[in-house]
């Protein structure tokens, strides 16, 4: 079972393969925001694959088109509700408009960050 962790926080969680990177963020609390759902169409679920991108399954048209409007788009940028794992263990970094939006979508947490 391929290992994800999310980084700058370090969450990790085992899942099987054939899971994406935000049911893994999901399974494994970590704060990847996900405004429409989980249906490619927000963007708000950018990140990062730091460790194992190529094991990743490929970028379908509709996900680039969706990343073309996401901020700071880099080679290794994925959405992770279209990423889905293989075999290999995966590292990605949380994007700043993800986190964002994750706390957008949670106030009560931000509430709890900003008092904790
Ligand atoms: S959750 Fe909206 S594109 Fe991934």
């Amino acid at each position: 079972m391929p290992k994800v962790t999310f980084l700058p926080d370090g969450n990790s969680i085992d899942v099987p393969a054939g899971t994406s990177l935000l049911h893994a963020a999901q399974k494994g609390h970590a704060q990847v925001g996900f405004a429409c759902g989980g249906n490619c169409a927000c963007s708000t679920c950018h990140v990062y694959v730091r460790k194992g991108y190529d094991s990743l399954t490929d970028v379908a048209e509709n996900e680039d088109d969706i990343l073309d409007r996401a901020f700071d788009v880099q080679p290794v940028s994925r959405l992770a509700c279209q990423a889905k794992l293989g075999d290999e263990d995966v590292e990605c970094e949380i994007t700043r408009e993800s986190r964002q939006a994750w706390f957008d979508e949670h106030p009560d947490e931000r509430a709890r960050q900003k008092n904790g």
